[in-house]
């Protein structure tokens, strides 16, 4: 049974954290002219209206992408993710959020392709009328995890697939490290990039441990916490693990997660993390 939408979360602390880093990977591989594949596992509804019942009723983003927005001291850093966030909300109050596959059809070239696969009966046809005409997207209703055997190697040899469950299932955070090695064992050079929610720490710690176990190399943690670790309910920190990360991204996440953490969490509490699993 899937229940988890995420419309309820759009733009909060852990979507702006997963997107500047989806966001930096994208223009990363932009820097050749060869074509890659963006494989979003799961993809969500695409697009997000934060004045709606559902995002308006949490209110979430007001402690993610609302303090971030008409900021005048952005880092550089952030340009591409901004300009789709401007490009969405041109008359300049913020209304709309993209998700991860909207960002990435914004940012990806013609000669780019992208599968995106999404289960939820409500968000999958919303998906899929975002890129009714997008010649360049494969929308499936599908297993995401999958798609790591079905899809991997793409014909171009590059690519960024994007891992983004929500975790409603315990089993999500094994099924990760299992779908990770079928993509790896086809697709070794491919970036990999999982997002994961800190709500019980052991989970995340046990899920890592899978990764670093396994004979992978060069794998990288960014984490943003928002408060410290607690056994209580709700979600703490969020963090993504990349492996293969392009040569810059360590060294600007590095510059901008300070400063993401000072505007996001201005009570100064939390912390942030940049660290290797796994080196080279
Ligand atoms: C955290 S949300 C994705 C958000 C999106 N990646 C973004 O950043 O905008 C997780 C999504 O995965 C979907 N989902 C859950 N299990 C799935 C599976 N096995 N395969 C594909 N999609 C799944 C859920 O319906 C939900 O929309």
């Amino acid at each position: 049974m899937l229940s988890y939408r995420h419309s309820f979360h759009a733009g909060n602390h852990a979507d702006v954290l997963k997107h500047i880093v989806q966001s930096l990977i994208i223009e990363s591989l932009k820097e050749k002219e060869t074509p890659f594949l963006y494989l979003d596992t799961h993809a969500g509804a695409g697009r997000y209206q934060l004045t709606t019942k559902h995002a308006g009723k949490t209110e979430e983003y007001r402690e993610g992408i609302a303090r971030l927005w008409q900021r005048d001291d952005l880092p550089t850093e952030l340009a591409a993710y901004l300009t789709v966030m401007t490009k969405l909300n041109a008359k300049g109050d913020l209304h709309y959020y993209p998700g991860s596959p909207l960002l990435a059809k914004f940012l990806l070239r013609e000669q780019d392709k992208l599968v995106l696969t999404e289960l939820h009966p409500s968000d999958y046809p919303l998906l899929r009328a975002e890129f009714a005409k997008d010649k360049r997207a494969q929308v499936l209703r599908q297993d995401g995890f999958q798609q790591l055997k079905s899809k991997l190697p793409p014909s171009s040899r590059r690519g960024i697939i994007l891992i983004d469950p929500s975790y409603e299932l315990k089993s999500d955070y094994q099924s990760v490290v299992n779908a990770v090695l079928e993509g790896y064992k086809r697709f070794a050079t491919g970036i990999y990039a999982i997002w994961y929610p800190v709500v019980l720490r052991q989970q995340v710690k046990r899920m890592i441990h899978g990764l670093q176990n396994s004979g992978m190399r060069k794998i990288l943690k960014i984490e943003l916490a928002v408060r410290p670790d607690s056994d209580q309910r709700g979600m703490t920190a969020s963090g993504m693990i990349i492996i293969n990360p392009p040569w810059k991204l360590e060294q600007q996440i590095r510059i901008l997660l300070p400063w993401l953490h000072k505007v996001l969490v201005p009570e100064g509490i939390g912390h942030t993390c940049v660290e290797w699993l796994v080196p080279e």
